[in-house]
């Protein structure tokens, strides 16, 4: 997330409330007519496969998937060499891995450029879309209060730093042992400083949630932490997005979640499902977002 300038941040943002717009009255500019995007996948995916291959298609040009057993990164060939033979094809590369570095070094040795679809330490394309669904829900961004409650994960650290360039303000709260990693979190804060936007962190979901405009969970368990389960799920026990926690939050707050959830886990059916959940704008707003970031670097 921290790749793009508040600036960059916002010429994106504002694209994707354009083309969507252009979408919904059946124009489909074809401004990536004959480039291909290779999808690189370590991790399974639903919305992040299908949007990228969607956005593609309906900008005129083709994504390749490739999954996890295709290539194999590191063990059938190693990743310098993947990223040495896929921009010698490709116009760019979006790549859902385990190991944040292997997103670095997929960039480091590709000439062409390499997008985040997920990692163990960032998730910046879903906040894309999130912040896109923010803005179309609540309104101005810089103004908003959110609260980031359960895992301080790669989708919390990309919001931290999403919302931060904003200038929003954000309050998270996790179990002690879950919080956020230690230098996004300052960076996050470096950079509301300047925008000011506020950051804060702490153990009480309660707290975090009051007054709330915008309350966020993810899963308690990430891909690729599933022998944590046990662990995790006792410690996040008192971290669910419910109907009593809820009332805590403003009258119209807005309950995002980047998906798949884990139903009754950190987030209730009747939440999920209710008035005030906008998960599958979220989901279709990955879309347009998306588009508008292929657009700027392809
Ligand atoms: N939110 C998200 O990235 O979903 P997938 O894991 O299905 O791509
Ligand atoms: N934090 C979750 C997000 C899934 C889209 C994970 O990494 O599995």
């Amino acid at each position: 997330m921290d790749d793009l300038s508040a600036e960059e941040l916002w010429e994106v943002l504002n694209f994707a409330v354009e083309l969507k717009r252009r979408m919904k009255g059946g124009d489909r500019p074809p401004m990536l007519a004959g480039k291909v995007l290779a999808l690189l996948f370590e991790k399974p995916s639903l919305r992040t496969r299908v949007t990228f291959e969607v956005g593609m298609l309906q900008l005129g040009g083709h994504a390749t998937y490739l999954a996890p057993s295709d290539v194999q990164m590191g063990s059938r060939e190693s990743v310098p060499d993947v990223a040495r033979n896929l921009e010698r094809w490709v116009d760019g590369i979006m790549t859902r891995t385990f190991a944040h570095s292997t997103v670095e070094a997929l960039a480091e040795h590709a000439g062409v450029p390499v997008i985040n679809g997920l990692s163990d330490l960032e998730h910046p394309c879903q906040v894309l879309a999130d912040l896109l669904t923010i803005h179309e829900r609540v309104g101005e961004v810089r103004k908003v209060r959110a609260a980031w409650v359960g895992d301080g994960n790669n989708v919390c650290h990309s919001l931290l730093l999403g919302m931060a360039k904003l200038g929003a303000q954000i309050s998270v709260a996790t179990p002690k042992t879950y919080g956020p990693d230690s230098k996004i979190l300052a960076r996050a804060k470096e950079i509301a400083k300047g925008t000011s936007g506020s950051i804060t962190v702490g153990t009480d979901p309660q707290e975090a949630v009051r007054d709330a405009q915008v309350v966020y969970t993810d899963v308690w368990v990430s891909m690729g932490q599933e022998s944590e389960r046990a662990a995790k799920l006792k410690a996040f026990s008192g971290f669910q997005i419910n109907a009593a926690l809820l009332a805590r939050a403003a009258k119209d707050v807005v309950v995002l979640h980047c998906l798949p959830a884990h139903r009754g886990e950190e987030i209730t059916d009747d939440v999920l499902d209710g008035p005030r959940s906008a998960v599958f704008d979220q989901a279709e707003n990955r879309l347009h977002a998306q588009k508008a970031l292929l657009a700027k670097l392809l």
